[in-house]
């Protein structure tokens, strides 16, 4: 069944450069960085001169790091690792001992990147890859400014990656963005969010943008409302020290849940440039109707789990009983919002977004719901109007990655009946699945300077502005009812009566699947 287009072209490995990866020695550069790594290694997407040089505070040499990672990364790039590529692409990896915040550090730092630049003919082209605490982002991109080390030379670049979270509210994401920008220019500067490395996420332009039958009706006079869930099975795990300081709103929502909204939302842009894709994507940010303070208090929810029962039949700790949480904690592990766009194509479309923790399942989906048809053809049957279900379309993120239409069919037989059925599309089916860390196109638009998957400075910010009142009104009106929600299900009634209110419901995610059951 698959096939590509004529125009598709095979990607071919960007120039060598060397990847800086600050925290080398972290969980991030195990679990992710380096199985992608070997991902673009084992695809031939990695240039022969291309060179890993892990910075981190731990007293190593090469080969003892090489070790180390040897112990731990084959685990997380799954079954079926080859030996030759990881072998290979080990041996291309050199260790730097240094402290963040120590200036000689970077001194060093310089002089080993000229000699490997000269060893491996990797021409000044740095990728520096802040896989750190967050709290190191600025003043280690103000040290490699200071030890020359963001300076362009002749044929060569320098770049620098920023993880999340990017700031914790507006005015910190501002003042990061400025120490950035000491050292960095923008286009310099890429701020990922691992959500649009997925591929699915990257379809949605293509589907919504390369099929003439999906602009026409995405719009406000054919789209009813727009649904956004991001939920996770899972608890707060080992992350409680920075999850009870973060909450789920700033974990989740100014980055994952804003960029799905934006790509759903967006006009179409001149091409494929980074900035004219940035630009309709900050542009549809900036037109969403900030929350006014009481609005805050209508228009959005906060939960916070407790002791319950998951689908599988496992009991599990509500979040006060996790290991690092305070026992009267006030920290937010979900949140549901209704956000309402102010432009021609989204006016009166209603956007509401939901995340949580320990939900009953892990999914990211986009459900757009269509308005009902007139039905008129049926009003003397026993379909009426709103017994029909309205046209859904669902676009799965995670799992099942795909593609659903939910539409209605006449039920076989003499009498007049109608029952939601399902077009699926699925990527699994079409294309197969390629072993992917999310990764692996992120790292690769980074060494070939493409930033459309990025966020800009003022697409963060314009996250920030919106979340910010929020953030004010939750801060001076502490929850008093917390835990709300019971492990294992949905979230508070709140989440349900928000949309309630407006005469709607949640889908229950992987809906068109569920038709089919
Ligand atoms: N882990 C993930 O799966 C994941 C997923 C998405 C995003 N992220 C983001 O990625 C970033 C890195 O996360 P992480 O979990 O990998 O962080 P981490 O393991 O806590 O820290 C990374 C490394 O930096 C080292 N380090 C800390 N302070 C240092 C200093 N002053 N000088 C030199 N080295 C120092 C740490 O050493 P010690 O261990 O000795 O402190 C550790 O080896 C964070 O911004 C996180 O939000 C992580």
């Amino acid at each position: 069944m698959s096939d590509t287009t004529p125009a598709a072209q095979a990607p071919v490995p960007p120039p060598s450069c060397i990847m800086v990866i600050f925290g080398g020695c972290g969980d991030l550069t195990r679990r992710k960085l380096l199985p992608a790594l070997y991902n673009l290694a084992s695809q031939g997407l990695l240039d022969g001169g291309f060179t890993v040089l892990g910075v981190d505070r731990i007293d190593l040499d090469d080969i003892a790091y090489r070790a180390r990672l040897d112990d731990s990364v084959p685990g997380f790039v799954g079954e079926g690792i080859e030996a030759q590529v990881w072998g290979d692409l080990l041996s291309r990896i050199h260790y730097q001992q240094g402290d963040f915040l120590d200036p000689a550090a970077y001194t060093r730092l310089a002089a080993r990147l000229a000699g490997l630049d000269q060893a491996r003919a990797t021409g000044g082209r740095h990728l520096f890859y802040l896989a750190t605490p967050p709290r190191f982002f600025g003043e280690i991109a103000q040290q490699l400014g200071r030890a020359g080390l963001a300076q362009e030379a002749e044929g060569g670049w320098r770049r620098i990656v920023v993880e999340k979270p990017f700031g914790n509210d507006l005015a910190s994401a501002r003042a990061l963005n400025q120490r950035l920008h000491e050292s960095f220019d923008e286009d310099q500067v890429f701020r990922i969010d691992h959500y649009l490395g997925k591929e699915t996420v990257q379809n949605i332009f293509a589907y919504r943008f390369t099929n003439s039958t999906v602009e026409p009706i995405w719009n406000r006079r054919y789209v009813d409302h727009v649904e956004i869930t991001v939920s996770e099975s899972l608890g707060v795990e080992n992350r409680a020290g920075y999850y009870e300081q973060a909450g789920a709103l700033r974990d989740m929502v100014p980055n994952h849940l804003l960029s799905l909204l934006s790509v759903v939302a967006m006009e179409p842009a001149n091409g494929l440039e980074a900035n004219a894709v940035r630009d309709e994507q900050t542009k549809v940010l900036r037109a969403i109707q900030p929350l006014l303070p009481e609005q805050v208090l209508t228009d959005t929810v906060r939960g916070q789990y407790g002791l319950g029962v998951m689908p599988d039949g496992s009991r599990v700790p509500g979040y006060r009983e996790e290991p690092g949480v305070a026992p009267d904690s006030n920290t937010e592990t979900f949140v549901a919002m209704k956000l309402m766009i102010d432009s021609w194509r989204w006016a009166g479309v209603p956007f509401y977004l939901r995340t949580g923790k320990r939900m009953p399942g892990r999914y990211t989906e986009v459900v757009v719901e269509f308005k009902h048809a007139p039905n008129m053809l049926f009003r003397d049957s026993r379909v009426r109007r709103y017994n029909v279900p309205p046209n859904m379309l669902v676009l799965r993120i995670q799992p099942n990655e795909g593609i659903g239409m939910c539409f209605n069919a006449k039920v076989p037989g003499p009498t007049q009946e109608l029952r939601p059925v399902e077009m699926n599309f699925s990527y699994a089916d079409y294309f197969g699945t390629a072993p992917s860390t999310g990764y692996e196109t992120l790292i690769y638009d980074c060494m070939i300077g493409d930033g459309m998957l990025f966020k800009r400075a003022d697409t963060i910010e314009a996250g920030w502005e919106l979340v910010e009142p929020v953030l004010d009104v939750w801060g001076a009106l502490p929850p008093r009812d917390f835990p709300d929600y019971a492990a294992g299900t949905w979230g508070p009634p709140e989440s349900d009566a928000l949309l309630a209110r407006d005469g709607r419901r949640w889908k229950p995610c992987d809906v068109c699947q569920r038709h089919g059951d």
